[in-house]
């Protein structure tokens, strides 16, 4: 893609990654792109670096407007690779550039890059540095989501250029949130917001919510967001900072997410008696089979509603790989206020049920108990067993959702 001027000599020179499906483990069906923006004042200067497998692009990009190297300025607001490990061949077009970024980015960045052949300055919060007719502004935002990211705010256009904040993995022509919106609907970008929140930055909700809050008190005046992923939001702000609040306070549906796999279909036949007793107590249920979905998939739909159900078959004492292997990301990322219930098949020892309400525990999830089991394959009589525990699964989410 060309660049695209957002707002007057400034630039997004990024690419767009239609390919990606596999994020460092997390499944992007929608690819993504890697956004940098220039902007050109007396000092051309550079936020973000980019990709290093997408470098020519920016590169190329950047020429359409400027030769490479005139660029003066080169804001890292976040190491993580996606964004700083293309730096080093821009810095070799430009190796005089003065390069800002955190003292928590410069310790971590240099374990990639000898940055000691660089100009290489460490900025904070409250810091800024005039480029000619402009002056950026640091807000370091540690934790959000790494330690060293930091925002960069352009006072005279009411720019604030987020990093990670308020991306979203889509690769896609449109480069604002309304042109997106016209394209394919606010509900799909609504989607790709909650997917990018709820596996990525879910753990730091708190941390995100007290940023939010500082940058409204501190009384900036915001009429752009231009993150590191996705679309730059122009249109969709308020409504964008409204969904991470939610999301942040883990607000949910009243619904309940039925997560499973299935070795010989014994326990993917209990799946749809628990559903139907779900449904059947006015709770809607979704169904989500592993190893047919990305586990992605399964973390955002489980943001999105108040209920989570796991179903793994027990191997060799074990639960099932591909759902432990759930279970292990969905404890990374923090999930609460949720009411979790477990199932499963086994053939002789079964101990996959209890070992999942263990996960749940360290999660710290309200947990409905005791989850059910069957023995190699369900009989007539333990398939209404499953319906009951739907039935019961559900008056017990209606209860529990009620709380909040
Ligand atoms: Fe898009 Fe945390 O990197």
């Amino acid at each position: 893609m060309k660049p695209v001027e957002l707002k007057n000599d400034i630039y997004w020179v990024g690419a767009v990654d239609w390919a990606v499906r596999d994020f460092h483990g997390y499944e992007t069906p929608r690819g993504t792109s890697y956004n940098n923006y220039l902007i050109i004042d007396d000092e051309p200067t550079l936020v973000d670096a980019v990709h290093y497998d997408f470098v020519h692009v920016t590169l190329e990009n950047i020429s359409q407007i400027i030769e490479p190297e005139r660029i003066k300025n080169i804001i890292i607001n976040h190491i993580e690779n996606d964004h700083a490990s293309g730096l080093e061949v821009i810095l070799s077009k430009v190796p005089d550039a003065n390069v800002y970024m955190t003292e928590k980015g410069k310790k971590a960045l240099s374990k990639f890059f000898d940055l000691s052949k660089y100009n290489v300055h460490t900025v904070k919060t409250g810091d800024t540095l005039k480029i000619g007719s402009r002056t950026l502004h640091f807000i370091e935002t540690p934790m959000m989501h790494w330690p060293d990211s930091m925002f960069t705010y352009v006072k005279e256009e009411k720019l604030l250029i987020s990093q990670d904040a308020f991306g979203q993995h889509i690769a896609s022509v449109e480069r604002f949130d309304d042109e997106f919106v016209q394209s394919y609907g606010i509900e799909l970008l609504e989607d790709a917001v909650y997917d990018y929140y709820a596996n990525i930055l879910m753990p730091y909700g708190n941390v995100i919510k007290a940023k939010i809050e500082e940058v409204k008190k501190s009384g900036i005046e915001i009429d752009m967001i231009a993150p590191d992923h996705g679309v730059i939001w122009r249109s969709h702000i308020d409504k964008v900072l409204g969904w991470y609040l939610e999301m942040i306070d883990a607000k949910a549906k009243i619904g309940a997410v039925i997560v499973y796999d299935t070795m010989w279909h014994s326990t993917e036949k209990m799946v749809f008696p628990i559903a139907k007793g779900i449904q059947d107590e006015g709770v809607p249920v979704k169904i989500i089979k592993l190893r047919a979905t990305p586990k992605s998939v399964a973390v955002k739909e489980i943001w999105k509603y108040r209920g989570i159900l796991v179903g793994s078959p027990t191997l060799n004492n074990n639960i099932f790989p591909s759902i432990a292997d759930f279970l292990t990301y969905l404890k990374g990322l923090r999930p609460k206020n949720r009411l979790f219930a477990a199932f499963g098949s086994y053939g002789w020892s079964g101990e996959a049920v209890a070992q999942m309400y263990e996960y749940a525990k360290t999660m710290k999830l309200e947990t409905f108990e005791q989850g059910v089991r069957v023995l190699y394959n369900p009989s007539e009589e333990e398939l209404k067993k499953c319906y009951e525990f739907g039935i019961a699964f559900g008056k017990a989410l209606k209860e529990y959702h009620a709380k909040f």
